[in-house]
């Protein structure tokens, strides 16, 4: 987080403390490596918590295979399921105290990676989920953790927050705590492979939005700049590969540390009003999140853009994604980095406008309130109120009306 002073001029100058980094161990193949880093790690007795999608593509078995030939004790907990709630952690933690248990591995998409970091809360810390709402609230130590993800997206891996839904009202709670981040985070791009192309659209979309909104964020440091730009730069040149090729690995290589580096940004920087609009869609809808935060971030960033800050890092990012094709020119910049992100979601075959998901217009002012209240509205570069969101939700009801005069890069990106 920044927390300012002034110099004897006057100037502001930022003051910040990283949080302790996972180690990030990168290749295809490396999954295979996964029992000695865990003897490294001194782990005894693992629970290996994946869902079972991961399970029927192979993944576990190769996990298995590798703790065994280790000599490891392991023991499973296949049964999480997508977007977790207090339940399925709770489940998960019952599986973790049944088999007593010293470390943990969480392999699949975030939600395996959140459900294994809230077990971990839970079985050392005790209470519940709610009671870790928030950051630092845990006061003993917790398990060390390996986190493998199978998708390019979340940047779970790279991050100490659980994000796991109240069982009941469906509202997303971030509970973070730095004991809970994985002690390594495995990338195997690879894993990638066996994903649903739905998921792989979802999930890219999802990275790209966490690198352009940790980018601009109140809490951004000059560290978490350093992974949004990095993540920016990966992601812009490889998601439309990896959206029109599926067997380019170099592409899926860079998504996925693309992914990492976003997680790694948003640890220092966190979110903003892209997610905040998405969470009440996925919650009272069931929109796929990657879906709901797509279709919200252009919308978003020609928000944001009003702000000179946000402007400015925006500017910088369609320099470095080379998005532009005249970058003296900062509105029609501004307006082919929105237009880009059009274009993904395009080429990702995923909804441009809220009314093809079945979201009526009566809905808007509560699902405003809700998506005021989330915990990532506060660090939005922009002040952002309910009725902004309104504003937010109303364009978004119908597919945004692209102003990129034709011929430029972003017209052309996707195609
Ligand atoms: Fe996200």
């Amino acid at each position: 987080m920044i927390e300012s002073q002034a110099d004897q001029d006057g100037k502001i100058l930022p003051r910040f403390q990283s949080p302790a980094l996972p180690r990030l161990v990168y290749g295809c193949g490396e999954v295979e490596r996964v029992g000695e880093l865990v003897l490294e790690s001194q782990g005894r007795r693992i629970l290996l918590v994946t869902d079972p999608g991961v399970v029927a593509a192979g993944h576990a078995e190769r996990v298995e295979k590798s703790l065994k030939k280790a000599g490891i004790d392991y023991a499973i907990y296949d049964r999480v399921r997508e977007n977790p709630t207090t339940e399925d952690v709770n489940e998960c933690v019952a599986a973790a105290r049944r088999e007593r248990i010293d470390f943990l591995i969480g392999l699949g998409g975030g939600s395996s990676m959140d459900t294994a970091k809230g077990c971990n809360f839970l079985f050392t810390n005790g209470g519940e989920m709610k009671d870790y709402w928030g950051t630092g609230k845990a006061t003993l130590p917790m398990l060390p953790m390996i986190a493998i993800p199978t998708t390019a997206g979340t940047g779970s891996e790279c991050q100490s927050y659980a994000l796991i839904a109240d069982e009941k009202t469906h509202r997303k709670m971030a509970c973070g705590d730095t004991k809970a981040a994985a002690k390594v985070a495995l990338l195997d791009p690879e894993l990638t492979l066996s994903q649903p192309a739905k998921v792989k659209a979802c999930t890219g979309v999802d990275a790209l939005a966490h690198a352009l909104e940790s980018a601009v964020t109140l809490r951004q440091t000059p560290m978490s700049r350093i992974w949004s730009r990095e993540a920016f730069r990966l992601i812009a040149r490889s998601l439309s590969r990896v959206l029109s090729d599926g067997a380019d690995m170099s592409a899926r290589g860079e998504m996925m540390l693309g992914a990492a580096y976003s997680g790694l940004a948003i640890e220092n920087s966190m979110l903003g009003a892209a997610h905040s609009a998405a969470n009440p869609l996925t919650a009272d809808y069931g929109i796929v999140h990657g879906q709901a935060v797509g279709l919200m971030l252009p919308r978003v960033i020609a928000f944001n853009a009003e702000c000179p800050e946000a402007r400015e890092i925006y500017l910088e990012l369609v320099s470095i994604g080379k998005l532009s094709a005249d970058e003296s020119d900062p509105e029609l910049s501004i307006r082919e980095l929105v237009a880009y992100v059009d274009r993904v979601l395009e080429q990702a075959e995923l909804a441009v406008d809220l009314a093809t998901l079945g979201v009526e217009e009566s809905r808007i002012p509560e699902l405003s309130q809700q998506a005021a209240e989330q915990w990532t509205a506060q660090f939005n570069p922009r002040t952002v109120l309910a009725e902004d969101f309104e504003g937010l939700y109303r364009d978004a009801l119908r597919p945004r009306n692209s102003t990129v005069p034709s011929g430029t890069k972003a017209e052309s990106l996707g195609k």
